[in-house]
């Protein structure tokens, strides 16, 4: 019967070892200890082979070069199944006399080998922390990684700054949709129905609703002075900063999408004298004082008189250069009195009140302000050129 067991604990102990072998290559030398102890246990754990427990152990620990393979000898030189804890158990079948003697030799060897591991495990531990400390090593002196961060646009900070100066002196901001009719983008404004700028090839028309006269893309944003008049009693005092279309090849000043602010005032007695003072202020709120304008005469459809506003070039101051071609003037916005036709149409009485208007590109402000000789680089998405001007 002995025979029979020890035989079965000594096979099942060798495969075992095969099997763990693949996998814990330290915990296999303990499944002979394992295999061999189960002998022992079946008659009694001698003391050389305690020692010899030990011997392996400690050999064990010095072989491990990692805290992980320290934690394997461990758990096989003191675990649960190890040779030391079946030795224990055997100690129930050893003579009273023996036990105490032999308990006593069982203990000195676990003790023995735990302070072992523990002495290897610090040891391990000190030597990965150091290594560590070394690979790992975080560089307090590199800058930090900074979050890119958007800025606003060019074009959008000299709307605002345009929008501002017009504001401060007591301009109300408002707004008009970019998809238009034909009514407010041309007839409410005078403009003829044979009219250039009408054609498809100036203006881009959209199929939308049911509007006889055409529905487009805004082409100015002249069409928010009809729709402000409709909507509000004189005295107005608007500009209206948007975006507007044009079925135009992209070149170096033309762009399908450009921004202009268009200004309106209606209230009794306006003059062409209350338009000067005002663009004048506005230019040299924008330029800077010094800047000298001049007005010259021009059509457009909704103001009479009509006049194209020009500044002294910034880049010369008046000399003449590349960016003025040579003339001294740069042509900025255009701008009249508001004709009684456009005042009538939005149910004004032209008799009691009149007005001046004005239409400017914001771009085109932008360019002139800051030297920048291609409008389509505010379209293109290069950073180089957008950064510079955070
Ligand atoms: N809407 C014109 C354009 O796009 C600019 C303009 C000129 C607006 C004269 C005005 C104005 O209000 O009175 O070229």
């Amino acid at each position: 019967m002995w025979l029979w067991l020890a035989r079965s604990w000594l096979i099942s102990g060798r495969a075992e070892t095969k099997r763990l072998d693949r996998r814990r290559p330290v915990a296999s030398n303990w499944m002979h200890c394992l295999a061999a102890h189960h002998l022992i246990s079946a008659s009694m754990v001698s003391l050389e082979e305690l020692t010899n427990l030990q011997a392996r152990a400690e050999a064990d620990l010095l072989a491990a070069v990692t805290v992980g393979a320290v934690d394997v000898v461990s758990a096989a030189a003191l675990g649960a199944r190890s040779p030391i804890a079946e030795a224990r158990r055997g100690l129930r079948d050893v003579d009273p006399e023996e036990r105490r003697e032999l308990g006593r030799a069982i203990s000195e060897v676990a003790d023995a080998i735990e302070s072992a591991v523990r002495a290897r495990r610090g040891v391990l531990v000190a030597e990965e922390r150091t290594v560590h400390l070394a690979t790992d090593r975080v560089d307090m002196t590199l800058p930090g990684r900074r979050p890119p961060r958007g800025a606003v646009h060019l074009v959008m900070q000299v709307w605002e700054e345009v929008v501002d100066i017009f504001t401060s002196i007591g301009y109300t901001v408002a707004s008009g949709p970019e998809v238009e009719t034909a009514y407010y983008n041309f007839d409410a404004l005078n403009t003829p129905p044979t009219h250039p700028s009408r054609l498809e090839s100036d203006t881009l028309y959209v199929e939308y609703g049911d509007h006889p006269e055409g529905v487009l893309l805004r082409t100015q944003t002249s069409p928010v002075q009809a729709r402000w008049m409709e909507a509000h009693d004189p005295p107005v005092y608007i500009v209206s900063p948007g975006r507007v279309y044009r079925r135009d090849a992209v070149d170096a000043t033309h762009t399908p999408v450009f921004h202009q602010m268009e200004g309106l005032a209606v209230d009794e007695n306006i003059t062409f004298a209350d338009l000067k003072g005002t663009l004048s202020y506005f230019i040299e709120q924008f330029f800077g004082p010094g800047a000298v304008q001049r007005f010259l005469p021009n059509f457009f459809p909704f103001t009479e008189p009509s006049a194209e506003m020009h500044t002294s070039c910034h880049v010369c101051g008046g000399a003449g250069c590349r960016t003025c071609g040579a003339t001294g003037w740069i042509e900025l916005l255009g701008c009249g009195v508001v004709d009684p036709f456009v005042l009538e149409t939005a149910g004004y009485d032209p008799s009691q009140v009149s007005g001046f208007a004005f239409g400017v590109g914001i771009d085109r402000l932008t360019m002139i302000r800051y030297d920048v000789p291609e409008l389509r680089y505010f379209f293109d998405t290069d950073m180089r050129v957008l950064e510079q001007y955070q």
